[in-house]
């Protein structure tokens, strides 16, 4: 439901010694890199979300026709497939596909459903010669071509021409996979819309998978997701960030793409939340994000004596590009924000990246098989790979129950570790709490601007998914 009356939209709140994001960004020391400099092009209008979008059947039904068979979706990491014949299970919801590594710099994905009865095919991450079906024995070479049906005599139909596997549209970016099911549908680089231009400074394609969950959700895909597209929350929901870390001195941008958009959040760090104590400051905020990033990051980095009286966030990002460069083995070209802000790009329906040296990490939100009251949440932690050395394996994907505590992830995580508990602790609550609301007023009331990311993505399905 739109709510279209004109109101005067404030673009975040903060004040001198706490400033909100356009005011630290315009001091930066790389001001002319296109993650500052690049505009915005939408605004969202305005609108209350029905709650039944969060648990009604019928709605993920629409979502499985109108959004999933129709969008690129992030499937896996190059690094997942270490050998010819790798090959994974991707589920969204009832959907499922099979991504394999067919040749040594080739990858194909398939419907992962057999030709002959329907069955799987692939039901977990292993290695294979052949794509054999395990009830009649149906057997596919890596490309989809058909190699062997058992008793061929009584399938006269079946040809290799016709016999091949189903097979969906794939491409890469920065070292991710993304598959297509729709054929008709544009390509990945349009979808992607500003996302490489902007991410260029993080090299994703030259990073490795250092920690990484999946963690079952008792709540909707949407509802996981919209935790992490807004920082409102940050005050009450993460108090020990409070010192240190911004939340309405956060910027929300939107720019569209011929098949959606996507949306921009950057959450200042080294700068207090407007909620803190008057004794927190840059310096202050600086010091806690130094000594977090050593903790995670950088366990031989020495945390730099800051100049009060001097340009702190300067300093900050200065120390950032030390420690990365004593780590790593080179420079990172990434402006002050990448390196001290959380800059985080959602990409519709379901792909978010933080394009940051300090939380460097990738989402994904997807829909439970047949319940959308449930999801999967699956965060990746990508870590560069230092100059000159091979890539580390990928760490395995750790599967969690939805009883698990994110505290158990804590090596891997570092102080996300708290943060992700924290959120998903919220997400049972909004899911009964939806249930549980007055019919007379179903609906979620979202802030003109710092909900304006979640506002943009029911645009989005308005648009795509026909109104009954
Ligand atoms: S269902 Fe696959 S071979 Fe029969
Ligand atoms: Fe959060």
């Amino acid at each position: 439901m739109s709510v279209q009356e004109k109101v005067e939209i404030k673009k975040g709140h903060g004040r001198p010694d706490r400033p909100i994001t356009k005011e630290l960004l315009e001091k930066d020391s790389k001001p002319d890199h296109i993650i500052i400099t690049e505009q915005p092009d939408a605004i969202p209008s305005y609108r209350q979300i029905d709650y039944k979008r969060y648990y009604d059947q019928d709605y993920a039904d629409q979502e499985v026709e109108h959004v999933w068979r129709k969008q690129w979706l992030y499937a896996a990491r190059e690094e997942d497939f270490a050998n010819v014949g790798d090959r994974i299970p991707l589920n969204i919801g009832p959907l499922s596909f099979i991504i394999i590594r067919h040749e040594k710099n080739g990858y194909k994905a398939f419907y992962n459903s057999c030709l002959h009865r329907g069955s799987m095919l692939c039901t977990e991450h292993d290695n294979v010669a052949t794509i054999k079906c395990p009830y009649h024995g149906w057997e596919w070479n890596l490309d989809g071509s058909l190699n062997r049906i058992p008793g061929h005599w009584d399938f006269p139909d079946v040809t290799k021409l016709n016999g091949h596997l189903r097979e969906v549209k794939l491409d890469r970016w920065g070292g991710c996979i993304f598959i297509n099911c729709d054929p008709d549908c544009g390509p990945l680089s349009e979808w992607l819309g500003i996302l490489p231009e902007h991410a260029k400074c993080v090299e994703l394609e030259n990073r490795y998978t250092a920690a990484h969950f999946k963690k079952l959700m008792r709540a909707n895909w949407k509802a996981n997701l919209e935790a992490f597209q807004e920082s409102y929350h940050l005050t009450t929901t993460h108090p020990e960030a409070v010192p240190f870390n911004t939340d309405q001195q956060a910027q929300y941008e939107i720019w569209r793409t011929p098949q959606g958009g996507l949306g921009r959040s950057i959450t200042p760090g080294c700068v207090p939340s407007m909620f803190a104590e008057e004794d927190a400051n840059m310096v202050t905020a600086t010091y806690a994000f130094m000594e977090i990033m050593k903790s995670w990051h950088y366990p031989d980095a020495e945390i730099a004596e800051l100049d009060p009286e001097g340009d702190v966030r300067k300093q900050a990002a200065d120390w950032h590009r030390k420690v990365f460069k004593e780590k790593n083995g080179r420079e990172s070209e990434a402006p002050d924000t990448v390196l001290l802000d959380s800059l985080l790009y959602f990409v519709f329906p379901n792909f978010t990246v933080w394009v940051t040296e300090a939380v460097p990490i990738l989402y994904r939100f997807l829909p439970h098989e047949t319940d959308p009251e449930m999801s999967y949440f699956e965060v990746r932690v990508l870590r560069p790979i230092p100059a000159g050395q091979e890539a580390p394996p990928p760490a395995p994907c750790r599967h969690m129950g939805a009883d698990d505590s994110m505290l158990d992830v804590a090596e891997g995580f570092n102080f996300l570790a708290m943060v992700f508990s924290q959120d998903t602790g919220n997400m049972p609550l909004i899911q009964r709490g939806m249930h549980a609301a007055d019919p007379g007023r179903g609906h979620s009331t979202l802030g003109r601007y710092q909900e304006q990311i979640v506002q943009f993505w029911h645009q989005l399905f308005d648009e795509k998914i026909p109104q009954k």
